[in-house]
């Protein structure tokens, strides 16, 4: 898609919606000290267990729209709608809602782990699903320990952060998100704090995410990655989603020019 961002959500179509974002606007600052839009009228539908990468220039918006659709960030205008357990679509962005049941229900890692420093590996996953979702310690830890299993920490969970990799402190950060069973995974740039070499198991465990029907809404600068796990790939411009296509269309043929040496650019900085 191209042009017409404003009247039709890029989407991916093809399966029941998860979550549909319609004509979200988004600033910052007072009239008073001047004002930014920072989101333009974006409208973007994600089906269930569908995968989709935002690329795009630094202080695009990527982010801003992660944070909007955790409810971080209050949008001005517009709607974001999530998809009940009926698959009804609900209005997860009216004035006053409470966002934390909706908070519940998504999962969102950021490029800085945030893990507790104080507590252990289990401890930081077993602290949402026990006290958050009240389920028996012993329980939580079991399922702590067999996310931890499946990507290749088991022999972490008694170990503090500080004394893990960045890339095993990223995937600890995840498999905290996941204990919580959410339905639908924000990840904002989750690999660019990482070495090269580290960003290679976080790309895995995303994998193995995709693979395990994962509804995902990422924000990344690794081309090559967007290119290969996503379902649409949306490119942001100053707020507006300028161009949202398969990866297979935008990676090679892309509408807009500026798509075009966005992608150009990345590649001669080496993001492939
Ligand atoms: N809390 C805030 N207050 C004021 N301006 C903000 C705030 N958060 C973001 N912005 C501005 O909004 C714009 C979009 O920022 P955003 O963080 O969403 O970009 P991004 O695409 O995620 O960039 P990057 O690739 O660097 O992470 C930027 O101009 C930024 O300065
Ligand atoms: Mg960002």
């Amino acid at each position: 898609m191209s042009g017409d961002a404003a009247t039709t959500a890029a989407t991916t179509a093809h399966r029941a919606t998860k979550i549909d974002i319609r004509n979200v606007r988004k600033s910052f600052g007072s009239k008073a000290s001047g004002s930014k839009l920072v989101l333009d009228d974006v409208s973007l539908r994600v089906g269930e267990h569908e995968v989709v990468c935002l690329i795009g220039a630094s202080g695009s918006g990527k982010s801003t729209l992660l944070r909007c659709i955790n409810l971080l960030e209050p949008i001005d205008d517009g709607a974001i709608l999530l998809a009940d357990a009926n698959g009804l679509m609900v209005d997860i962005s009216e004035p006053g809602l409470d966002p934390d049941p909706v908070r519940r229900r998504i999962g969102m890692v950021f490029q800085s782990y945030n893990l507790f420093p104080h507590m252990s590996v289990l401890h930081n996953i077993t602290l949402g699903p026990t006290k958050v979702l009240r389920q028996p310690k012993a329980a939580a830890s079991e399922r702590a320990r067999e996310l931890l299993e499946r990507f290749g920490l088991a022999d972490k969970a008694d170990a503090y952060p500080d004394q893990l990799s960045g890339g095993q402190q990223q995937r600890v950060a995840i498999v905290r998100a996941l204990a919580m069973q959410p339905e639908l995974m924000l990840l904002d740039e989750v690999t660019a704090a990482l070495d090269p070499v580290l960003v290679g198991e976080v790309l895995n465990v995303i994998r193995d995410m995709r693979g395990q029907g994962m509804t995902m809404i990422l924000a990344t600068h690794e081309m090559g990655f967007a290119r290969e796990i996503s379902d649409l790939v949306c490119f942001l411009k100053d707020g507006v989603i300028l161009e949202a296509a398969p990866p297979a269309k935008l990676f090679t043929a892309p509408d807009h020019p500026e798509t075009a040496q966005f992608l150009q650019r990345a590649i001669a900085s080496g993001r492939r």
